[in-house]
């Protein structure tokens, strides 16, 4: 093993990652680029961009439509990414339903409960600490079906307060929505007991896993979760296309998403029959190239292996934070114990857009604003913040870069 920094911060190969992912070798503003945007999108390393290229230069053609070669060589990749995907979380291949990322998924769920399973004084529960993505579908669907909103509070260190929870479950609650790691605290929730807690009483869960499928080992039957939902260019994929998991039960059971070709068993002016999911939840032509991407990256990321990217970025989101306390004034907000790489932070009265400007002048890419979780800042009480988000090809020394850009920026607007 080498060691990619004076600090102890190993990974076997950092190197040979990095090799992989063409983007990073640039520069921004005359300075190595160093890119600590992840949580909002992943670069793609080579193996995802080759096997997009060879569809298109070699077999591109619509799927499960054609009796052709070029068809059947599309269909069978398309399916074979399916496969690819249910085996990447543990599922079987029909219960994995592409979509057009998480956001698309998890309104997929909610447009099903609005339609079939929510009513007048019903409960939806989701928590403090959402994305806009796993509010606004519930509220949408709430409103419509006279349904309440309720939601899980967080304390001053950005945890789910469990003991609310517990107190809020009851007959009313028709569905419990929440996020697997949030991407503005980084704090990991614990899934296991919410699943637990809500099954007790009968109740299913669906996680937004967008932010832990790059981060942690993730297999849907052991947390034994009704539905699942994630993006694949969060996990060095594509954009345009994700995955609903779905129970199987769940999704015999649901109603369709959308209507179009390929959902459909048999069409008839006075009445249409659906296909079996999951293709009844997926109409019209679906992103062909994007799934067989998507499998790439899956590939790329098992052959990584999760435990060792979970470890060797566990490491380095410590040495982050350890080095980013060092700054005078930096306040982190989220500071839960169990917590991944997303790491939020404001310095002093610096307001997070222009510390963010600065940083990316010395060319360090990171977010800044309320990261689409605007009740979030609401309970925090802060406009936004800077957030620095990690990956399996970051190095120690990038954070050290990070660390020293922060502090130029604080200077230049003190
Ligand atoms: N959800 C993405 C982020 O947190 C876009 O940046």
């Amino acid at each position: 093993m080498e060691t990619t920094t004076q600090t102890h911060v190993i990974w076997p190969d950092v190197e040979l990652i990095r090799n992989d992912f063409p983007i990073l070798r640039q520069s921004v503003n005359g300075n190595p680029l160093v890119y600590l945007d992840n949580g909002a999108t992943t670069q793609k390393p080579v193996q995802v961009i080759r096997s997009m290229q060879e569809y298109y230069t070699g077999y591109n053609s619509n799927v499960h439509r054609g009796v052709h070669t070029l068809s059947q060589k599309a269909t069978s990749a398309y399916e074979a990414a399916r496969q690819q995907v249910a085996a990447f979380i543990g599922a079987q291949q029909h219960e994995v339903v592409f979509t057009k990322g998480t956001t698309d998924a998890i309104n997929l769920v909610a447009a099903g409960f609005r339609r079939e399973y929510l009513k007048a004084g019903d409960e939806v529960i989701i928590s403090t600490m959402e994305h806009h993505s796993n509010i606004v579908p519930w509220q949408l669907a709430c409103e419509e079906r006279n349904a309440k909103l309720k939601v899980i509070p967080i304390t001053d260190h950005g945890e789910l307060d469990m003991e609310a929870f517990e107190s809020m479950l009851n007959p009313r609650v028709k569905i419990v929505s929440v996020a697997w790691i949030s991407n503005t605290l980084g704090t990991i929730n614990p899934v296991k007991d919410i699943i637990a807690l809500a099954h007790a009483q009968g109740i299913p869960v669906l996680l937004d896993a967008a932010q832990a499928a790059p981060h942690l080992p993730l297999k849907v039957h052991d947390l034994g979760v009704d539905f699942l939902a994630l993006s694949a260019h969060k996990v060095y994929g594509p954009t345009g296309i994700g995955i609903l998991y779905g129970k199987e039960s769940w999704l015999n059971k649901l109603p369709p998403y959308q209507g179009g070709g390929d959902m459909i068993k048999h069409v008839t002016f006075a009445k249409t029959t659906y296909n079996e999911p999951p293709l009844k939840f997926e109409a019209g032509t679906p992103a062909i190239c994007e799934a067989i991407g998507f499998g790439a990256a899956l590939a790329y990321v098992s052959q990584l292996g999760l435990h060792k990217i979970q470890a060797y970025e566990h490491q380095l989101t410590t040495y982050a934070i350890e080095q980013l306390k060092t700054i005078p004034g930096l306040r982190l907000i989220g500071e839960a114990k169990n917590r991944a790489g997303a790491i939020s932070f404001l310095v002093g009265d610096t307001h997070p857009s222009d510390v963010g400007v600065l940083l990316d002048q010395q060319g360090i890419a990171v977010r800044t604003g309320h990261h689409c979780t605007q009740p979030l800042m609401e309970r925090f009480n802060i406009p936004g913040t800077v957030r620095a988000s990690l990956a399996v090809y970051n190095t120690t020394g990038e954070i050290d870069k990070l660390v020293e850009g922060v502090r130029k920026a604080v200077a230049l607007l003190g």
